[in-house]
């Protein structure tokens, strides 16, 4: 099965998990548009909080109704798509910019659901470049700091500025990101931490102890992982 085939198997699964009068987060990407979409084809009553831009643009477009973050504090599951499911359901997530949104409503959603194609699945997350976003004022700086963080957690790794059109590429939140293309980390809990504590870094793209579930797509149907 095609990962795209995978993506859209996972996201209607992740749409029988939704009851009406649900508040749903709602993820970003190409499979959590998927999710989106097989949602709206059900009609299921519910209310969306979207993690992004682009995924507002979709649920308007699809006439699903919206909520602002503030205005949803109980969001009764999320459904969103990652970059890497390593061990436990630590993910690396952020690939499509969205990251600190997307964990923003994670972190106030009962249930996080991950959904994916089978591609996703690693033993060791870090391969996927890690998305670092930062603040824009003085980011060169950041940067180094981040870089000696990482040096200490022994990855001696240079991170990329993200570019969209040759220009850096500002989130929807007006930062800037850095990919750390690390290959392997072996303690993400220890490098989530000292990442934070960089001034700076606004957020990253481990996300860990926050999925409940993964739906992933494989050529046998979908799989479902728990924690
Ligand atoms: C968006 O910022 C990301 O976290 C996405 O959820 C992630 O990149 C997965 O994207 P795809 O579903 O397009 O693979």
């Amino acid at each position: 099965m095609a990962a795209d085939e995978q993506k859209r198997a996972a996201g209607e699964a992740a749409v029988d998990l939704i009851e009406p009068g649900m508040i749903v987060g709602l993820g970003t990407g190409s499979t959590a548009a998927a999710f989106v979409r097989s949602l709206a084809i059900r009609r299921i009553d519910i209310r969306g909080v979207a993690t992004s831009e682009a995924t507002a643009d979709l649920a308007r477009l699809l006439k699903i109704p919206l909520l602002e973050l503030n205005e949803a504090k109980d969001i009764d599951i999320t459904v969103d798509g990652a970059d890497e499911i390593g061990p436990g359901l630590s993910l690396i997530k952020g690939g499509g910019g969205a990251l600190l949104r997307e964990k923003l409503v994670w972190e106030a959603s009962r249930r996080c659901v991950v959904i994916a194609d089978a591609a996703k699945r690693v033993t060791t997350l870090g391969a996927f470049p890690l998305p670092i976003e930062v603040v824009a004022f003085g980011h060169a700086t950041t940067l180094a700091r981040i870089e000696a963080v990482l040096q200490s957690f022994g990855l001696a790794v240079f991170p990329h500025l993200r570019l969209r059109d040759g220009a850096p590429m500002r989130t929807d939140n007006g930062n800037l990101i850095y990919d750390a293309a690390c290959g392997a980390i072996e303690d993400p809990a220890g490098l989530a931490a000292a990442l934070k504590a960089v001034t700076g870094v606004v957020e990253h793209g481990l996300f860990l102890n926050l999925a409940d579930t993964a739906l992933v797509g494989t050529d046998q149907g979908v799989v479902t992982l728990g924690v």
